[in-house]
């Protein structure tokens, strides 16, 4: 497992991966001012008896803590469906301002009548809307905005110095890329924001949002780099051409299953992981829509 500190020119890097939803963590910081950022933090989230609890963050949290660090912002790469997002834990403990891609209103908008939630619930409680024109500072360094949608709309990639956190796009390259196939997924889409990620110099560090360590593969890794992904992504090096990613995303995405949390997550997680409101009981409750 990847679990020492990348250290980077001011930027240094924590990995922490939840094996429950194979989410890797990051914990991102200037190491001259000691601000810092989280990028993609879990809520950890039993779908079969509703119990959750904090740990995974309460790790960041703890780590960050030894080190100093200042916790500026709890950073979202998109709406996770596999996941519910710790971003409101980390905000009630730190402060910290929880952001993600301006795209977001789109996934609200396909979403909330799926729950019959709307805009005045007043649940949404997303600080910063980013887009491509926006740049986050900690001390001195910058995080660069990247929308990369495709995956979901909304989805962004964080850059900061020479490394970039690219959530759902890429996986390592033993594994490929991520699903198109929710609502607002596109593969053509995620192709086009791919080949901006790999447009990047060869030395470009990608930190992944996610790692299943395929078959013939015996550690989670988490940490590539452009020139990695170009020469032997299976899906997506530079021997595939567009349409042939979208034939192969658009098959495999056909055979896929949802992932376990998907509903707990969106309708959660559309509101910057804000859990609904407990009703007069004191019990808070996570819908599932009845098709018939
Ligand atoms: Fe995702």
């Amino acid at each position: 497992m990847q679990n020492q500190i990348t250290q980077r020119k001011n930027l240094a890097v924590k990995g922490f991966f939840d094996e429950e939803t194979n989410t890797v963590t990051y914990l991102v910081w200037d190491k001259k001012s000691l601000e810092a950022a989280v990028i993609d933090p879990v809520f950890d989230f039993n779908n079969l008896t509703g119990s959750a609890n904090t740990h995974s963050a309460d790790k960041v949290l703890n780590f960050a803590q030894d080190k100093h660090l200042k916790l500026k912002y709890a950073l979202e790469t998109h709406a996770h469906a596999d996941h519910l997002s710790g971003a409101p834990y980390i905000k009630v403990k730190t402060g910290a301002k929880i952001g993600i891609g301006e795209g977001i209103h789109k996934v609200q908008e396909i979403f909330r009548p799926m729950f019959n939630q709307t805009d005045d619930d007043e649940i949404s409680d997303f600080d910063l809307l980013l887009s491509a024109d926006d740049v986050i500072k900690l001390g001195e360094m910058k995080i660069e905005i990247m929308p990369t949608p495709g995956h979901t709309p909304a989805c962004v990639s964080y850059k900061i110095e020479d490394s970039i956190f690219v959530g759902d796009t890429l996986f390592m390259p033993d594994f490929g890329t991520a699903r198109c196939d929710f609502p607002g997924g596109d593969a053509a889409t995620l192709y086009d924001s791919i080949q901006l990620i790999l447009s990047h110099p060869q030395h470009t560090k990608l930190y992944m949002c996610h790692d299943y360590k395929p078959v013939g593969r015996n550690e989670y890794k988490w940490e590539t780099s452009v020139k990695e992904q170009s020469e032997s992504n299976i899906h997506i090096n530079k021997n595939v051409s567009k349409a042939e990613f979208v034939n192969l995303r658009n098959s495999r995405d056909a055979n896929l299953n949802p992932p376990q949390l998907l509903l707990p997550a969106i309708q959660v997680n559309i509101n910057a992981g804000n859990l609904p409101k407990a009703e007069d009981n004191g019990v808070a409750y996570i819908k599932i829509p009845i098709k018939l």
